[in-house]
């Protein structure tokens, strides 16, 4: 026996190495129709690794101290061997989980894989996504740049408005009466180890529940109604090597995009590292014009759409944690008598494509200021343009979810057929 082979089996004897690979890679059967979309679950997985190899080695010349903070990163920047590769990898990082994780979800979205059985699949990646975004609003505050320090002042005071025990909650989240060393020290905690491990215990469920049922497809329909006389399905392919493949090649164009980026474009225009976090931390002084990055400005733009009730901002908080969580809700609001987009009927595809033009307009008016378009004259003489279209992208984004039960179920589908196609 070879020395490989001997080496295996002294581990299979005592951790089931080998039995793991055959039930997960080998002897795992996807749908063999799978396109380009399918390709981001494993590139999230890639994006997950980078941001916690390259996270590991900034916190070895970072320092969590609000008098140390920005200095450390310009230490890192400027003197630390490599330490700008690493820091514009991680920034970039960020932004790119965001690029992928939407595309991610939008794929579900439009075949259908969080229906039965695949509800808690994506009930779990409801939760990466929430996971994730709170992951990113505690590592903008670290570089303790200007808009790092102000971000997070706005987002803590959006707890305060929440009645009775709001401004208890914001001393509490804060540590101090304002974002200090206390919030800094305690965000650090979360970002590099609270909120990953909660991650990777996710992510590693998400796994399991996928391969619990296995994956759904872009036809939308179940691969394991078909199997031959070894109970092997006809439209499925071994995982490994098919897919391990093909997922290179998507790991492999990723990665050019991302290097590039790096390389060449890592601040991307103000829009993965915005300007004015150049400038250090100042308490005395707001900036004139505080956005957040843009993967968190259609709920911030759901935010400024609502009117404040009685001076309070209580009614828009409540909008935009409430356009989060109706995600959670999908897999039991879609009553179509079919998974996949390709089968569904006109009404069906007009409510997507308008959620996802609401979604982007909502993202890019959070980024301007609500005075970008100017003002309207005539009966609606001094209000906002921007305001009245956000207004309006919201009202879409709420009933692309409330109306789903209701449109989904006279949609007019087409038959399915029985085998997959390409
Ligand atoms: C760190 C974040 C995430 C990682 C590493 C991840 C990983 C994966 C992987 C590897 C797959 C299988 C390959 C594929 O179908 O693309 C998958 C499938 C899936 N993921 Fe995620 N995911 C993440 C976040 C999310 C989020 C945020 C959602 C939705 C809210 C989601 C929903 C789904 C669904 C529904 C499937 C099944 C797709 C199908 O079978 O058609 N995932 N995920």
């Amino acid at each position: 026996m070879s020395l490989g082979k001997s080496a295996l089996r002294w581990i299979d004897d005592r951790f089931p190495l080998s039995i793991f690979i055959k039930n997960h890679l080998v002897n795992y059967y996807a749908p063999k129709n799978f396109n380009f979309w399918y390709f981001f679950g494993s590139l999230a997985m890639v994006v997950l690794v980078i941001q916690i190899v390259t996270g590991i080695f900034l916190v070895m010349h970072y320092k969590p101290d609000a008098a140390q903070a920005f200095a450390s990163v310009e230490y890192i920047m400027r003197d630390v061997p490599l330490g700008w590769l690493i820091r514009y990898i991680h920034s970039t990082g960020a932004s790119m989980f965001f690029v992928v994780i939407y595309l991610h979800m939008f794929r579900g979205l439009m075949y259908g894989s969080y229906r039965k059985p695949r509800e808690l699949i994506w009930l779990f990646g409801v939760l990466i996504y929430l996971c994730l975004m709170a992951e990113a609003f505690f590592g903008y505050l670290l570089p303790w740049g200007q808009m790092s320090y102000w971000g997070a002042q706005v987002i803590i005071n959006l707890f305060a408005a929440i009645p009775l025990i709001g401004p208890d909650l914001a001393v509490w989240i804060r540590g101090d009466y304002v974002v200090s060393d206390a919030t800094l020290n305690r965000f650090f905690a979360f970002h590099v180890i609270a909120l990953p491990l909660v991650l990777l215990g996710l992510v590693t469920c998400h796994l399991v529940a996928l391969h619990e049922v296995g994956s759904n497809n872009p036809d939308g329909i179940d691969i394991k109604k078909n199997k031959d006389k070894s109970g092997v399905p006809l439209d499925g392919i071994p995982f490994h090597p098919y897919y391990t493949v093909k997922d290179l090649v998507g790991v492999v164009v990723f990665l050019m995009v991302f290097t590039f980026i790096v390389f060449f474009a890592p601040e991307m225009g103000g829009y993965f590292l915005e300007h004015n976090n150049f400038i250090p931390a100042d308490p005395l002084k707001t900036p004139a014009h505080i956005a957040p990055v843009w993967y968190f400005t259609p709920f911030y733009s759901i935010l400024r759409a609502i009117p404040p009730m009685f001076g309070s901002q209580f009614p828009g908080v409540v909008a935009m944690g409430l356009a989060v969580l109706m995600l959670f809700f999908i897999p039991w609001l879609d009553r179509g008598a079919v998974r996949s987009i390709r089968y569904r009927g006109l009404l069906y595809k007009s409510w997507l494509g308008l959620f996802v033009i609401a979604f982007l307009l909502l993202g890019y008016l959070g980024v301007k200021p609500t005075s970008v378009w100017g003002q309207f004259g005539g009966w609606l003489g001094g209000a906002d343009r921007a305001v009245v279209v956000a207004r309006f992208c919201t009202l879409i984004y709420f009933l692309f979810f409330v109306l789903m039960p209701w449109y989904t179920k006279i949609d007019k589908t087409k038959p399915e057929p029985e085998r997959v196609t390409f």
